[in-house]
């Protein structure tokens, strides 16, 4: 794997897409683990009335916070840190873990910056992986605007319309895309329950609440308390 070319196409673009990076026997076992903390059977059928009703769009899950180091096998693996290593070459540490339940007939996520790019030092690194295919069948589309990490701010506009240039990745099983989080990225409407997983990581000295508030085309939202702390429009 030629690890400086990829560093070069991550600043360059602002995310770079590894297919069959990590093998079918281990994302399987993962992906059963995910659905099992959810209660959802691993033919995808839901067992858990909080998930047949929840109303929410994601829901998170952060299972390193509740002594449940289950991913090893992402979080450790040496290919997988030693990008990241490059990326971020003057050093970096882990944020969280992070998993996401999403349900058939939820909206997705609207355009968004992970957290607010007015400085260009203060960022965060995405790192998702893909325990199942995302298909035509599941929607769920990543969505990305390439070297958006360079162009500041998201320019205001109705939160889910396409943006000139966008580009639209269905990852599959084993997928990792590593994403800047500065740079514009949304996920489209989902048809099928749909799980992925970010290991996000930041660099050295990065505050642990960067990704608090998080910047939308019509918005500036704030999670720990839940509030817009501004409009745009
Ligand atoms: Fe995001």
């Amino acid at each position: 794997m030629d690890i400086q070319g990829l560093t070069t196409q991550f600043w360059q673009d602002g995310y770079i897409v590894l297919e069959n990076f990590f093998d079918e026997k281990l994302m399987n076992e993962y992906n059963d683990l995910i659905l099992e903390h959810y209660g959802v059977s691993p033919n995808w059928e839901h067992t858990d009335e909080f998930i047949s009703k929840s109303a929410v769009e994601v829901i998170p899950w952060f299972p390193y916070r509740e002594d449940k180091p289950y991913f090893d096998g992402i979080e450790k693996d040496k290919k997988f840190n030693g990008i990241t290593d490059a990326i971020l070459k003057d050093g970096w540490q882990n944020l969280y873990c992070m998993m996401m339940f999403s349900k058939a007939g939820s909206k997705g996520q609207a355009w968004h910056q992970d957290c607010p790019p007015e400085d260009e030092k203060k960022f965060n690194l995405n790192r998702l992986v893909y325990t199942h295919d995302i298909t035509d069948e599941t929607g769920g589309e990543i969505v990305v605007m390439p070297e958006a990490h360079k162009a500041g701010v998201l320019p205001v506009g109705k939160p889910h319309d396409d943006l000139e240039g966008q580009l639209v990745f269905q990852p599959k099983k084993g997928t990792v895309i590593f994403l800047h989080g500065h740079c514009f990225h949304r996920v489209m409407p989902v048809k099928k329950d749909r799980i992925s997983s970010n290991f996000r990581a930041v660099p050295i000295g990065t505050p642990e609440d960067i990704t608090d508030v998080c910047v939308y085309r019509n918005m500036r939202y704030r999670f720990s308390t839940s509030e817009v702390i501004e409009e745009r429009n």
